[in-house]
């Protein structure tokens, strides 16, 4: 279906119409200053008003989601979204990734290496669990952590940020220039859509994410052991201690990786598992049990991936998802020294993150979905956050 673009400042003066017709808010697009950076670049930040009042703020630097804020079940409003009030507290911060853009390949790549075509790439190593290096995220300056060109707009009613990155020939040792749009839409039934695309000049491993922690209770309000977790996969694929996929594609049946059915966060992190030791607590790659294969080797069709419930508002979070995989990681190395929006610090397991991906280290493990993106092809997927009560 061919979208029909508006600017804007149409789309905000239509807004206003919808509303006196209506008697409903007005979707709207609000852009204000962000801070600046080290090197004196200016950030903005794009808050994404829908008729119901609700908003979802986003800064274009590391395509940021700063700020989610849904009723709960009286109608009341929260900000269910950790991370800070400027874009400095991003900058100081640099490795936990609040509802960061990820790229240019999410989550860890063994050793920091690859061979791609017979040609071995070498990565910055920036994360070491178990003491052994990987490269996380995209390296030292992933996508999170640079400016993108914004560009608000609104498809009918719905207000939305097209965000684009260049990323060069040799950038954090990847190959192939990359050009990235990523465009998210916030509607009035409360769906943020997240839609990533990508081109490239040279066969380069993807794997794009949001790296958004939730807390459906409201950021710094305690921990989300409570929250209520299903989670569509029968299968994870379990890692080493350096937190790298063995290679097995292993059921999680008779284990607290069972989610197949809803079950508390807290209800079972604590039991004795190896692999609940090495991620300390949930840190996996769950493999969605998809109705339809994945199509083609970058994407498949819109399925629901995670449900979480969070008991005392009433709030609901649904992730559905093109990619077959889903990382349930619980906020495990969250550890007090980031003080978030609300000046509260976030401690261990105060937020969770569903970043929906492909597994990780797809380019060392032949036997995973390709991840490798080649000049004349498209990566396209999408994934929804969709918000509601209970
Ligand atoms: C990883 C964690 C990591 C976190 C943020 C997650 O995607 O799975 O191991 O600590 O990102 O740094």
């Amino acid at each position: 279906m061919k979208k029909q673009y508006r600017s804007a400042l149409a789309g905000a003066f239509l807004g206003i119409i919808t509303a006196v017709a209506l008697n409903a808010a007005q979707p709207n697009i609000n852009m204000t200053s962000f801070g600046t950076l080290r090197d004196g670049r200016a950030a903005q930040l794009y808050t994404l008003t829908n008729s119901q009042g609700a908003k979802v703020a986003i800064t274009n630097y590391g395509g940021i989601v700063v700020r989610i804020i849904v009723p709960d079940r009286e109608g009341d409003l929260a900000d269910v979204a950790l991370g800070y009030n400027d874009v400095s507290g991003y900058v100081k911060d640099g490795s936990t990734y609040f509802g960061a853009l990820i790229g240019r390949y999410g989550n860890r790549i063994a050793k920091g290496q690859f061979t791609l075509d017979g040609q071995a790439y070498k990565l910055a190593t920036n994360n070491a669990p178990g003491d052994i290096p990987c490269a996380l995220h995209g390296g030292n300056v992933g996508f999170d952590k640079v400016l993108w060109d914004a560009t608000p707009l609104f498809d009918k009613d719905t207000p939305g940020l097209r965000l684009r990155y260049v990323s060069k020939d040799g950038e954090e040792g990847y190959p192939g220039n990359l050009d990235v749009t990523v465009t998210y839409w916030f509607s009035d039934s409360n769906e943020l859509r997240i839609e990533y695309s990508a081109t490239t000049d040279k066969a380069t491993p993807v794997n794009l994410t949001n790296h958004s922690y939730f807390n459906l209770r409201g950021e710094g309000i305690g921990n989300i052991l409570d929250h209520v977790l299903m989670l569509n996969a029968s299968n994870y694929t379990p890692v080493d201690k350096g937190l790298i996929p063995t290679g097995q594609i292993a059921p999680v049946a008779g284990t607290p990786f069972d989610f197949t059915k809803p079950h508390a966060i807290g209800e079972r992190i604590e039991e004795q598992n190896e692999q609940l030791e090495f991620g300390g607590g949930y840190d996996h790659n769950w493999v969605l049990d998809r109705k339809t294969g994945i199509i083609g080797k970058l994407r498949g069709s819109l399925q629901k991936a995670a449900e979480v419930y969070e008991p005392a508002s009433g709030r609901v979070l649904e992730v559905l998802t093109e990619e077959p995989a889903v990382q349930f990681y619980c906020g495990n190395f969250l550890d007090g020294k980031n003080v978030g929006k609300s000046k509260v610090a976030y401690k261990k397991r105060t937020g969770f993150c569903l970043e929906t991906q492909h597994y990780p280290d797809s380019p060392n493990q032949p036997s995973f979905p390709d991840t490798i993106l080649r000049p004349g092809e498209k990566y396209e997927t999408v994934t929804v956050y969709r918000f509601s009560t209970r």
